[in-house]
């Protein structure tokens, strides 16, 4: 599975355009896509005709509530797409979450969990560089910035260059930059110099497919379909197929296989043939305990073993598939598990962690 995320923090750049459209030319190819709306203006999942009012739940839920898996939210259309929509009440997650451990990890510790259901996962984001964008940022591998030839998206570009740095000395999580050209008039000088100048800056980051200007896509929107549902525009729809077969043809930095060694970064405890692994990393500990549902959340709890020589304490539990509430008692201090970021409020206020098997 690769993930792009379609930033820029310019509006209108055509990001929305970009990440439907692609999408659509990628399940041309047979592969399967999922289309993730992270803008609390819902342009994807309106684009697509999927009205964020009559759905159950949305991308809202997703980052909000650690039970809501990416299945319950993903609306089926087609064979070869599935979409989670937005809602407006996206736009409060920031606030919401403000101060939260973990929380621009939160839709990369759901993607995590899917698995290899899907080729490809496009995620939309909203035009401006906060919360919702460091999600789409921390799921992706690669990020796909549309532009258009003009002398502010150059600009715009830099700034968004220097961004993506600061993610990556912040967090180790480097992304793989992918400049799309589009909106372009190709016959002009103008355009023809904007380019040269976009691939003298930036070289291979800029993808070689461009895409053209047309009133189609502002049709396509208004009638609910990508460009491959309006009739006669085989050189558009050829255009974004030549944009999926390069990025299909392009090698990731994230791989599938990488998506065991994210589970446990985000998820805490490990499930394996033997029972559940719980495991903490605390060298300067005397005494480490599990407790949780599953001892009645006695004070007792259960024993954690010194890993050898290091600071890694473990014990395996067998636990039925569910929904268990547990926390570390570290020399009778209870805290939660700092590798997962799923929890919930307990009736304290505090936050317990959650392990669902
Ligand atoms: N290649 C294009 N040719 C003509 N219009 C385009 C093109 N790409 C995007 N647009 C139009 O530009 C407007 C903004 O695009 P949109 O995808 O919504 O941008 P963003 O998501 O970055 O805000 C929309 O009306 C869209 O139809
Ligand atoms: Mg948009």
């Amino acid at each position: 599975m690769r993930t792009f995320a379609v930033i820029n923090q310019k509006g209108g750049c055509g990001k929305t355009t970009v990440a439907i459209n692609l999408a659509a030319a990628l399940g041309e190819l047979e592969k399967k896509v999922l289309l993730v709306d992270l803008d609390p203006q819902c342009h994807a999942s309106l684009g697509l005709d999927i009205p964020y009012d009559s759905v159950e739940h949305t991308t809202y839920d997703l980052l909000r509530d650690p039970r809501i898996m990416v299945a319950d939210v993903a609306c089926e259309l087609g064979d070869h797409l599935d979409v989670v929509p937005s809602s407006p009440v996206l736009s409060a997650v920031e606030q919401e979450l403000a101060g939260r451990e973990g929380r621009e990890m939160r839709l990369a510790s759901k993607l995590a969990r899917v698995g290899a259901e899907y080729d490809y996962v496009i995620i939309d984001s909203p035009p401006s560089v906060g919360l919702l964008t460091f999600n789409a940022l921390m799921a992706a591998g690669e990020a796909i910035i549309p532009v258009e030839p003009s002398f502010f998206s150059l600009q715009g570009l830099e700034k968004l260059r220097e961004t993506l740095d600061l993610l990556e000395s912040e967090t180790k999580h480097a992304v793989q930059i992918r400049i799309l050209v589009n909106n372009i008039e190709k016959q002009t000088t103008f355009c023809r110099e904007i380019v040269s100048e976009l691939e003298r800056r930036y070289r291979d980051e800029v993808l070689d497919a461009m895409i053209s200007h047309s009133v189609r896509y502002k049709e396509s929107a208004m009638r609910g379909v990508s460009i491959f549902g309006i009739p006669r525009s085989d050189r558009l729809q050829w255009e974004y197929l030549t944009l999926a077969r390069e990025l299909d043809e392009k090698t990731s930095l994230i791989y599938t296989e990488d998506i065991g060694g994210w589970m446990e970064r985000l998820h805490g405890p490990r499930v394996l043939r033997e029972g559940v692994l719980f495991t903490l990393d605390a060298p300067g500990a005397a005494n480490v305990r599990l407790t949780g549902e599953f001892t009645g959340w006695s004070s007792e709890g259960l024993h954690m073993a010194r890993d050898g020589g290091d600071g890694l304490w473990k014990v395996t539990v067998d636990l039925e598939p569910g929904e268990y509430e547990y926390r570390f008692i570290v020399d009778g201090v209870w805290i939660k598990d700092p590798r997962n970021v799923d929890s919930v409020l307990n009736e304290f206020g505090q936050e317990n962690s959650l392990l669902i098997v």
